[in-house]
């Protein structure tokens, strides 16, 4: 057996996304797949190894947390490996339980550490990796890591070691999974650093190029090119090297009084300095590059990063339990599965073909002369009907973050189709009240960073009236509108309906922080909505666990749990709260916290959601029943507010050029949703017929991931 001494430097010798199409609208509910692993017996696993190799990426330790706590329910000891594979080739391994995991979900980066190993492409290297499995009595060992840990496992898997990959980038370019670990936060931080870089950018009136990782691929620089609105985005999937239609395009937007112009250049692309010096010589615009870097790959992960990365441990460990061998989990078509390594390295992804559309369409603004000339035009409706076909837009009910990058894809692509579109204000109250404005490319300017409403969102009880009906009518075929898309949650919709009964073409376009329109896995301001509440309870964990006190905290969610799920996943709640699946037994609660402040717990953290609410009165009997301090606290409509996530600009943006598609598309009474991984539309009377539920997947796990 080599030595790590002897191994050296030297070198080793040795689908795409399934395109459902409509029509077929499911409740989503529990779709964890099973592995899919023949369950004949196998040896017994009494311990797993863990570790994270590769760049780090917010939301690990969530992961490991997560193997850990599962394993140990399961009565399977677990050990953490250092610093990638180097620590199984160094033997730099230690023992975890329950407790050396407390406290690590909401940090960045690793707590194992990690490293690029280059010992582990050496033949030698990977046999005495092997060999220490066996050696510490591992009995699988569990990855999280990008495709070069992958590859680094297989080596394993060809010396008998069982192992179980969990996608750990922040790139998002693992093939066989929608989602990696890392993405989101990463994004979110990109994103934040070039809203101030833009702002900076008007006030000099400068070109601005920034340069977002990703290595080779460019899933960050194309959402932060969504997200930032920016002017144009370079990728090594989409830039054909023409800088001199860049710098013209340059020009020409200098002419027309714009006063910055954002470059979103992906990693691959590079060179951001010695284009901004062509660019600035080229246009006499004052031009800097800024590269983000090591930036993107710190700070405390997004909820969605939590939760996936909690989802992704859990299930790591689940595989092991049903006997699963060398597999990679994901998460694809809206549910948490798993494939055999082999086959996932072998899969190919490219950039969302849909997203990379509408970046188009939204950095040409419109512009339709442009979009006939790529022949994107489906129909060139003045010219077939001699007037063009006119929209309404508006939002309705509560507000949420993202609703404003909905109505600038809406307006954009809407123009960008050579249609004409009018805004309504306070939703249905401006069909009533004719209370409108018609939209240009100019009124949705500078508003995508933007949270609330431009429009303005509010119930209208007039609207429940036959005469207020009418009166809406009224003013739609006074304008000629020939579909109005509205934007909003249940409420909303339902108003919709009534709209499609009497023969009005509507589209609806789900938004609302609750996640609770049953047809889509996604609506406009949750992300945000969860991540706001997340770093409230974030802080008030640390003020709680400083003072030994218990905390009930009630986040929003109207009938539904799903806020107060992923908030209590996120933030490592002992309890969560909600009607669809927790165990509301106060008495039950009591006792555990008495138990668990006996065996020495300063923080009790409760989510509790606003379905079940009465948090005052749970947080009384706590007091009471244990003598310790409790406090409730109801977060309500600050999870309206802020500035949109990443995901929310980016979904908002997509799900807005998706119903001017389906206008275009001659299309009529429908709602878009994002379903299965692709962003499309449904039948609306048929959609609001269904009934969701929180994911049961995640319920479960939560369960075993508080101590
Ligand atoms: O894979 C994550 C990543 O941050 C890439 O975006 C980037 O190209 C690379 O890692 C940088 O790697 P290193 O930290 O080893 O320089």
């Amino acid at each position: 057996m080599a030595t790590k001494k002897e191994i050296g430097d030297k070198k080793k010798t040795t689908a795409k996304s399934s395109q459902k199409k409509v029509e077929k609208v499911k409740v989503v509910s529990d779709k964890a797949a099973m592995p899919t692993e023949d369950k004949k017996e196998k040896k017994k696993i009494k311990t797993i190894g863990v570790l994270t190799s590769g760049g780090d990426a917010p939301g690990m330790n969530a992961a490991v947390r997560a193997v850990v706590r599962t394993a140990i329910a399961n009565g399977i000891a677990v050990k953490g490996i250092k610093r990638g594979f180097s620590g199984l080739i160094d033997e730099d391994i230690v023992d975890l339980n329950s407790r050396s995991v407390a406290d690590t979900i909401q940090k960045g980066g690793t707590f194992l550490f990690t490293a690029r190993c280059p010992e582990m492409i050496t033949t030698e290297g990977q046999d005495l990796a092997a060999a220490n499995c066996r050696k510490h009595g591992i009995d699988a060992l569990v990855v999280i890591g990008g495709d070069g840990s992958y590859k680094g496992c297989l080596t394993l898997k060809e010396r008998g070691i069982n192992v179980i990959g969990i996608p750990g980038t922040i790139d998002l370019d693992i093939a066989s999974t929608e989602y990696t670990i890392g993405f989101d936060t990463a994004v979110n931080t990109a994103m934040n650093a070039i809203d101030k870089i833009r702002d900076t950018s008007t006030s000099q009136e400068r070109c601005s190029i920034i340069e977002v990782m990703g290595r080779h691929a460019g899933y960050i620089a194309l959402w932060c090119g969504l997200a930032n609105g920016a002017e144009a985005v370079l990728t090594t999937e989409l830039y054909k090297y023409e800088e001199q239609k860049l710098i013209n395009d340059i020009q020409t937007k200098r002419k027309s009084g714009r006063k910055h112009y954002i470059i979103i250049n992906a990693e691959g692309i590079g060179d951001s300095e010695g284009m901004a010096k062509r660019i600035e010589y080229a246009t006499g615009m004052p031009t800097t590059a800024t590269i983000l870097g090591y930036l993107q790959r710190g700070g405390s992960p997004t909820c969605k990063d939590r939760v996936y990365g909690s989802a992704f441990g859990a299930k790591a460990v689940d595989i092991l339990l049903k006997g699963g061998e060398n597999r990679v989990v994901a998460f694809k078509n809206g549910a948490f599965v798993d494939f055999d390594m082999e086959e996932a390295l072998s899969m190919k992804k490219t950039l969302d073909p849909f997203l990379v559309d509408m970046l188009g369409k939204l950095t040409r603004k419109g512009d339709s002369r442009l979009m006939k000339n790529e022949g994107l035009l489906a129909v060139d409706n003045e010219e077939n009907t001699g007037r063009k076909t006119t929209i309404g837009v508006l939002t309705s009910g509560m507000d949420a973050p993202g609703m404003n990058a909905a109505i600038r894809a809406v307006v954009r692509s809407a123009i960008g189709y050579n249609m004409k579109v009018f805004g309504f204000r306070r939703g249905y109250s401006g069909l009533i009240e004719k209370d409108y404005l018609e939209m240009t490319n100019k009124t949705m300017s500078e508003t995508v960073q933007r949270g609330g409403t431009q429009l303005l969102a509010s119930d209208c009880p007039e609207f429940l009236t036959e005469e207020g009906q009418n009166k809406a009518i009224e003013t739609l075929k006074e304008l000629k509108i020939d579909a109005l898309v509205i934007i909003g949650g249940n409420g909303t919709m339902r108003g919709g309906l009534d709209l499609i009964a009497k023969g009005i073409n509507v589209v609806g376009i789900p938004a609302t922080i609750d996640l609770d329109v049953a047809c889509t896995e996604y609506t406009i301001g949750f992300d945000t909505a969860i991540n706001t509440a997340m770093e409230s309870i974030d802080k008030i964990r640390d003020t709680s666990a400083s003072h030994e006190r218990c905390s009930v905290i009630e986040v929003a969610g109207k009938r539904s749990g799903h806020n107060a799920l992923w908030c209590g996943i996120a933030t490592g709640a002992e309890e969560i709260i909600t009607n669809e699946y927790h165990d509301q037994n106060q008495q039950r609660m009591i006792s555990e916290i008495i138990n668990k402040k006996k065996l020495g717990k300063r923080l009790h953290l409760i989510v509790n959601s606003e379905s079940v609410g009465k948090s005052a009165s749970l947080a009384k009997n706590i007091e009471f029943a244990t003598g310790l301090e409790t406090r409730a606290t109801v977060l309500g409509i600050l999870q309206c507010g802020g500035t949109p996530s990443c995901q929310d600009r980016v979904f908002a943006s997509a799900m807005g050029g998706k119903a001017v598609e389906v206008i275009n598309a001659g299309k009529k009474n429908r709602i878009v949703a994002y379903q299965n991984g692709e962003f499309t539309d449904f039948d609306m009377e048929k959609a609001m017929r269904l009934q969701k539920f929180p994911d049961a997947y995640m319920a479960e796990m939560s369960k075993k991931l508080s101590r």
